[in-house]
């Protein structure tokens, strides 16, 4: 017999959005699959990411720049931070992991906004940490219980994403500082922003305050969303000397390939491809939301680039009509919400048809 490590026993894997070529082998599909299941940006890569992808094929032979230096120099500009500040990651998930990895000792609790990113509760559970759930209060992030809940389970890490994955919801800056004012300064807390772009300037926390203000926060955003780089793999987080002291001991060499460092340099540049992104997501969030308030029903108003309803019956046999017609969305039980289904924006035409089959299946 093959020995593992006890903490993986009680892991269920993460489940991601199904590919559209899984579902036209599974289901003997033809003609085209619409896939609004993984809120990957249906506009694709930016044009000028592309083009820094193709004249950076020649080099792959050779590793690539481990210190991540332009990358880092770009974001910290962006943000108002120092370079130092800034680590970059095989997506943020990488980060997540490393986190919990390098601040953590075994049967630690850790808390977390229920629900949220499920990664965060597997990379606990990884490391052998007790995960507790603060439900959400109205589809909203509860902040007076989690600063509650982290004194009493002495949590070492503290965990949400804003906004919110899989409810769409957010709060906002005063909620965050009201937070990080009472939470003891010994927990880190992780904020994850992987949906921030998709907010309006308004609702946008200013992270680099945060930073400026919190020695104990980490701030994760990804390249995997509205920049439309989610099959390169990169995502960065931002913290203080301390942490990343820290972060920057677990991290592998060369952790972020070379095409992924030069595309996302080119994607965070390309204001076109960003403000043409943000557009037609606004559009799709208005149309599907109303569409399926006309429906009747209830869509968690949604600060991202999907929103989550309340089909009012098992999700999952919606899920697979819409799969068996060639349509991909994302059933959510496994985040506790077994009559929600999570669809994420896509194209007009995509949306529009999404809207229509969901007619026919109900
Ligand atoms: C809140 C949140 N964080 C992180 C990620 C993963 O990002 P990445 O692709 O950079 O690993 C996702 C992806 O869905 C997410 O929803």
């Amino acid at each position: 017999m093959i020995h593992f490590k006890d903490e993986l026993k009680s892991i269920k894997n993460y489940i991601p959005g199904k590919p559209i070529e899984e579902v036209k082998r599974e289901l003997g599909l033809k003609g085209r699959i619409i896939k609004l299941a993984s809120n990957e940006n249906p506009l694709g890569i930016s044009p000028k990411a592309k083009k820094a992808i193709l004249s950076s094929i020649g080099s792959l032979n050779l590793y690539p720049d481990d210190t991540n230096y332009y990358l880092k120099k770009k974001i910290s500009e962006k943000i108002g931070v120092e370079e130092k500040h800034v680590i970059v990651g095989n997506g943020s998930v990488e980060l997540i992991n490393n986190i919990v990895f390098s601040f953590t000792r075994k049967h630690d609790n850790l808390l977390r906004c229920d629900p949220s990113f499920i990664m965060f509760s597997i990379s606990g559970l990884m490391n052998g940490c007790n995960v507790i759930s603060v439900p959400t209060n109205n589809f909203t992030f509860d902040v007076d219980e989690m600063i509650r809940k982290s004194e009493e389970a002495d949590a070492r890490i503290v965990y949400f994403d804003n906004p919110n994955n899989p409810m769409g919801s957010m709060v906002n800056q005063e909620k965050v500082e009201y937070l990080m004012k009472r939470i003891n300064k010994e927990r880190i807390v992780i904020l994850d922003e992987a949906y921030n772009e998709y907010m309006s300037k308004n609702d946008r926390i200013d992270s680099g305050k945060l930073l400026r203000k919190h020695k104990n926060i980490v701030i994760l955003r990804t390249f995997s969303k509205i920049y439309g780089l989610a099959g390169l793999r990169i995502g960065y987080g931002i913290a203080n000397d301390e942490i990343m002291e820290v972060l920057n001991k677990v991290r592998l060499p060369f952790n972020v390939n070379l095409l992924a460092q030069k595309a996302a340099l080119a994607a965070i540049d390309d204001s076109k491809h960003l403000s043409e992104s943000k557009k037609l997501n606004d559009q799709g969030i208005n149309y599907l939301t109303a569409s399926l308030n006309k429906m009747g029903f209830f869509v968690v108003p949604s600060f991202t680039n999907f929103v989550s309803f309340d089909t009012l019956t098992d999700a999952s046999v919606i899920f697979k009509k819409l799969e068996s017609r060639g349509i991909i969305v994302r059933p959510i039980a496994n985040y506790g919400l077994k009559s929600f289904l999570r669809v994420t924006t896509g194209t007009e035409s995509d949306n529009k048809k999404f809207i229509k089959t969901l007619k026919e299946v109900m």
